[in-house]
């Protein structure tokens, strides 16, 4: 795994937004997989400031979310719907008919979830995906467990999960229990990932990622097994890279 250390949080933005710049500049009709959190804003901050001052033109390409909370509406504040809106495809010019988050509101969730990996498949696969990566160990919503799912699927958040999520609602009461995530095996697909991560509070699960051991109970670690995996980190999150045992 290819691993970079950025000397803070806004240089690694800097850094994550000129991979996905390059990207779009190389085939203007790149297919990129797409994450939330607070990671990559300043990186959709950069990319917006990119679209403004240097024409980067965002007009060819297909996207792909991650994830999305089951029980939120679309224009739900805290939904990744709304979150991707005010971050980036209002700031860019992503046509809206380009525009992928899986949905599974109102339609049936299964299908929700088979037609969305067909979607990627038929748009010829992803190209780059953007990754955060959860305390857990977690990627989109793929959280530890015995067996992780391969495609696209309805999942159970993790107490973990609901607790680190709950900074951005009121009260934990009103964090969903559920979520609709690309699965492992949608996300190994992509040609090439590129996984961020800031802060002392993603020490250990960076650590145990890069332990040179897969494990479901660390989904991230399974990134190992990629062929072209990017992880860019600051310092704070490379920190605990060096301890010994
Ligand atoms: C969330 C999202 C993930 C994200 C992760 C880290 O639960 N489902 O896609 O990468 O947690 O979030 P943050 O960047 O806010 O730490």
């Amino acid at each position: 795994m290819k691993i970079v250390i950025a000397a803070d949080y806004r240089e690694l933005s800097q850094m994550a937004a000129e991979i996905v710049a390059e990207q779009v500049r190389t085939n203007k009709n790149s297919v990129l997989g797409l994450a939330t959190g607070s990671t990559p804003e300043c990186m959709y901050a950069i990319l917006s400031q990119m679209h403004r001052q240097d024409n980067l033109d965002f007009s060819g390409v297909i996207t792909f979310n991650l994830d999305e909370y089951v029980g939120l509406a679309p224009d739900h504040p805290q939904s990744y719907h709304y979150y991707m809106k005010n971050h980036f495809f209002n700031q860019v010019n992503v046509k809206s008919c380009n525009i992928n988050i899986p949905c599974a509101e109102k339609n049936n969730p299964e299908k929700v979830c088979l037609e969305y990996d067909q979607n990627i498949n038929n748009s010829g696969g992803i190209d780059l995906q953007v990754l955060g990566i959860g305390t857990n160990g977690h990627i989109g919503f793929n959280e530890p467990d015995r067996f992780l799912s391969v495609d696209t699927h309805i999942v159970d958040l993790t107490e973990e999960t609901i607790e680190a999520n709950c900074r951005f609602f009121e009260s934990k009461n009103e964090v969903p229990r559920r979520a609709v995530t690309m699965g492992v095996g949608s996300i190994m697909k992509a040609k090439k990932i590129m996984l961020l991560a800031s802060g002392f509070h993603k020490a250990k699960a960076v650590k145990e990622m890069l332990s040179g051991k897969v494990t479901t109970e660390l989904p991230a670690s399974l990134l190992q097994l990629h062929h072209d995996p990017l992880v860019i980190l600051d310092h704070e999150a490379a920190s605990l890279l060096q301890a010994k045992e």
